[in-house]
């Protein structure tokens, strides 16, 4: 059996398996493996673009709910249905507006995320009870290896527990999953790191931005009106996507986001780490991470560096704030989210 090459020592013992596969030409063998454990019902984890995904058939609702028995996720937050190509998407929507089909056109593969009307054998463990399916079509040749080797849409929330950070490497699968998943893809480190963006289509074709993501707003505006009205989603509130509760995301460590000159006078306490953007230049801290200072740098590496500072048993992980402008909306959703306001 292969091993996780980037796993520490302690957790090899408690693994569920795990099989490294070429992120660019995935292995044959591998995915024919993954695809017999899919077809039997159970749950595979695979690498997208944007995170790891917990994959289960979609068609078969008990597979689905064991998905959330894995995540321990509450039933009514819906799941998105990964297929290849549009063609894949028309099988399981009800209806495709024209502008779906622009949208597709324009960022499929990749992720985005169309939210579209649900066809009546579609069942409501995928859809969290509603009438709408959330459909992407990813980029990352190892999930789209398995989808076309099942021939047949796959289920995959971001493969971490519930409003636990999500997973942009195999390890942190192994860390947040154990053996609740039957078997990880380890296809190495997510490229984009932070998840799809999440829309649906309104009947007088605005798009209205579910989750904010990889695909940035500008990008989607080029097509349509975008609509964004959870910015300021609070717990309890009637929210269009489930996703959106406002602790999400979470460290174990308590998070705050501050400015630079701010943070420098906190940081100084015990075990603080410290995410900044583009330098450190003077910042001394119990453990400090530097990530690009550009937005989608930034997002590639956030999620991994959150994890290391958890790993890191920190007792406080401050966030240098990101900028106010629009590019930076992904990034700025999470870290709000992670801070549990
Ligand atoms: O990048 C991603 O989207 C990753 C990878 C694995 O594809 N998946 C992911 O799934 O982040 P998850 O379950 O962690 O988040 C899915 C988001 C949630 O905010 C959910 O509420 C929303 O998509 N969503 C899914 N189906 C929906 C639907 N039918 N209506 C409204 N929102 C939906
Ligand atoms: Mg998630």
């Amino acid at each position: 059996m292969r091993r996780n090459r980037e796993l520490p020592a302690r957790l090899q013992a408690v693994t569920p398996r795990v099989i490294v596969v070429d992120a660019d030409r995935p292995e044959k063998p591998a995915i024919s493996e993954a695809v017999t454990i899919l077809r039997n019902g159970r749950l595979v984890a695979f690498p997208t673009e944007t995170v790891y995904g917990l994959g289960a058939r979609a068609l078969d609702r008990t597979a689905v709910a064991r998905i959330f028995e894995a995540k321990g996720r509450p039933a009514a937050h819906p799941i998105i249905a990964h297929v290849l190509d549009e063609d894949g998407a028309k099988k399981i929507a009800a209806t495709w507006s024209d502008l779906a089909s622009q949208l597709a056109r324009a960022f499929w593969p990749g992720p985005l995320t169309i939210v579209a009307p649900k066809r009546a054998e579609i069942s409501d463990e995928l859809t969290g009870g509603g009438n709408s399916v959330g459909i992407r079509a990813p980029m990352h040749p190892v999930a789209r290896a398995l989808i076309a080797a099942l021939g047949e849409p796959i289920a995959a929330p971001s493969a971490n527990r519930f409003q636990q950070i999500s997973p942009t490497l195999a390890a942190h699968v192994v860390k947040s999953l154990g053996d609740n998943v039957d078997l990880i893809l380890d296809g190495g480190p997510c490229a984009r790191g932070i998840e799809s963006t999440v829309v649906s289509i309104s009947e007088t074709n605005e798009i209205h931005l579910l989750r904010p993501g990889s695909i940035s707003i500008e990008a989607l505006a080029k097509h349509a009106k975008v609509i964004y009205e959870n910015q300021n989603a609070t717990e309890g509130e009637l929210r269009a996507s489930p996703g959106m509760d406002a602790k999400h995301y979470a460290p174990r460590a308590r998070l705050l986001i501050a400015a630079r000159e701010d943070l420098a006078k906190l940081a100084a306490e015990k075990k603080v780490g410290v995410i900044l953007q583009g330098n450190s230049a003077g910042f001394v801290a119990f453990a400090t991470r530097v990530l690009p200072g550009d937005a989608s740098g930034f997002a590639t590496a956030l999620f991994a560096a959150l994890h290391d500072l958890d790993d890191l048993e920190c007792d406080l992980i401050l966030v240098e704030a990101p900028p106010s402008t629009d590019e930076w909306i992904a990034v700025r959703d999470r870290l709000t989210r992670a801070s549990g306001h």
